[in-house]
């Protein structure tokens, strides 16, 4: 019988097969009426975003991040030229268009190659803790825990961080083996401890000391909540954990080990100043909290009795709405939290009016790792940036958006074996470090065209925003924020000097 005979009366059988397993199933009613051609229209539809993303969709298009946005990671992170031909495609007045004004006459101080860019404010110098320091980069990486991780993409993210000064922050799922290649850390404690808890899931502050004494930890973060899920906890299932996760969590192998959507070491803003105050004063460390912006409450709260017992938190780091995660429901991420601008300002006022915010870092993270939305963020108030999917895309991610199903084709949130293969940490981590050094250098470069030398000392009026078509208001009108002689002319003439010591 000829070959072709044989393969076709193959390919027959075969079909004739999945014709009767469609037929006899019941989960889906589609194959079930349509057998064989309905396995199409699943085709069709799993294969839809990658056809938009590649095809169809224009350059601006596409959440969370844009082709362009994600061309200009790319290409700064292979240090490949990251500049564009023919001018704007962006239609500029309108749809929150962000405009920088320039100054007629900017800044000229030459600036270095890759010259770093420090942030304005000394972290944990308001209440004189051991351990304060000034971040050497204004970026650093934002929390992504190793689990969420791969071993692979965690390791290159801290070589990466070590070869640009930057901090990397561990996320909540502890410290382990592959956050120990040189990069400076910021500790990120969440509802489950991981690395300071009891074996009943309560905080330990033996352990607390143990693992900050462990690793080259610079700061602490305690996690109230995140932007893509606020006020959820999390299960890790047993299976997940391995003997390395178990490790760097304090949990027993196999263990499925929940983190509750809330704290268990403090229950009130009162007793929130005392946990940051009795972490700070056994490690040396500055201690801060990360949270997304909900009731205004809290934040109120906070700055008043900040203000008046004269302690708390050294470092706040602010994450929007729009956030990133591992895993999370839709409804959380889509509608839970506050998007960053808005809630930023709405955080910081109060901090403002108690005159604390020059004591106080503050942090922003959401979709925050490109230059102009950094300079807006700079510009109303925040000293450092932290940056997660970004530093992502940089790595390799290709936003296929399988964070949460373990089949991560770029082998970042994947444990795989065969798909982290492809990940090779120290050709990534050259990659991260670019595109941390590459986002710093214009930032810069924005910077000095508003005729200043640092990014802090953008004001809120040097940026406007186009909220409705042809009209355009300043971040300081749209948001409200005060008035910016207050970066302390201390800290001003600080940062002025630091940066002239920097320059070329
Ligand atoms: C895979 C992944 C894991 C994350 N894990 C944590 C975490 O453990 N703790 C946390 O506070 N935020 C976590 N985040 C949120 C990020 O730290 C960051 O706040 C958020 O993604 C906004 O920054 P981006 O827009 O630059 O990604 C995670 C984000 C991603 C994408």
């Amino acid at each position: 019988m000829a070959w072709w005979l044989i393969a076709l009366i193959v390919i027959l059988a075969l079909l004739v097969a999945l014709a009767i397993r469609d037929l006899v199933q019941t989960a889906d009613p589609v194959l079930r009426t349509f057998p064989v051609v309905g396995h199409f229209r699943k085709l069709l539809s799993s294969s839809g975003p990658k056809l938009r993303q590649y095809i169809v969709a224009a350059n601006n298009e596409e959440r969370p991040f844009s082709r362009d946005q994600r061309r200009w990671v790319a290409d700064t992170g292979a240090k490949k030229s990251a500049y564009f031909g023919f001018g704007t495609d962006n239609d500029i007045d309108r749809d929150s268009h962000l405009i920088i004004k320039h100054s007629t006459f900017p800044d000229a101080t030459p600036i270095a190659e890759n010259a770093p860019v420090p942030c304005a404010k000394v972290v944990g110098a308001w209440r004189d803790r051991p351990g304060a320091f000034r971040p050497e980069s204004v970026i650093y990486v934002s929390a992504m825990s190793y689990g969420s991780l791969s071993a692979q993409a965690v390791e290159a993210i801290n070589r990466g961080c070590e070869l640009t000064d930057s901090l990397h922050n561990t996320g909540e799922g502890g410290i382990a083996d592959h956050h120990r290649h040189g990069g400076g850390l910021i500790y990120q404690v969440g509802t489950g401890y991981f690395g300071c808890r009891n074996t009943d899931g309560t905080f330990s502050m033996d352990r607390m000391v143990e693992t900050v004494q462990s690793a080259n930890v610079k700061a602490i973060e305690i996690k109230l909540s995140q932007g893509a899920k606020p006020g959820l906890g999390g299960v890790l299932p047993g299976k997940k954990v391995t003997k390395e996760i178990a490790a760097a969590r304090g949990v027993a192998v196999g263990e499925t080990v929940i983190s509750p959507n809330r704290h268990t070491a403090f229950g009130d803003v009162a007793s929130l100043i005392d946990f940051v105050e009795a972490i700070a004063d056994a490690t040396g460390l500055p201690v801060g909290i990360k949270s997304a912006v909900g009731q205004q409450q809290f934040w109120d709260e906070l700055a008043t009795q900040m203000s008046s017992r004269q302690q708390g938190p050294d470092f706040i780091t602010i994450d929007g709405g729009e956030g990133g995660t591992g895993a999370a429901p839709l409804s959380f991420s889509d509608h839970v939290a506050l998007p960053w601008r808005a809630g930023f300002a709405r955080a910081h006022r109060p901090f403002v009016e108690q005159g604390l915010d020059d004591h106080i870092v503050f942090s922003g993270s959401g979709r925050l790792g490109f230059p102009a939305e950094s300079v807006l963020a700079f510009a109303m108030g925040v000293d450092l940036i932290g940056v997660a999917r970004e530093p992502m895309l940089a790595i390799g991610c290709i936003q296929a958006q399988r964070c949460h199903d373990g089949h991560c084709p770029t082998g970042i949130t994947t444990h795989n074996k065969w798909l982290v293969r492809g990940l090779d940490p120290t050709d990534k981590a050259t990659r991260l470090a670019n595109y941390i050094v590459g986002l710093r250098s214009e930032i810069l470069k924005l910077s000095h065209a508003c005729g200043v030398p640092h990014p802090a000392l953008i004001t809120a009026d040097m940026v406007e925003l186009f909220e409705e078509p042809h009209k355009a208001a300043t971040a300081r009108e749209l948001y409200n924020i005060h008035d910016k002689s207050d970066l302390g002319t201390e800290i001003e003439v600080d940062i002025r000097a630091v940066m002239k010591h920097h320059s070329a």
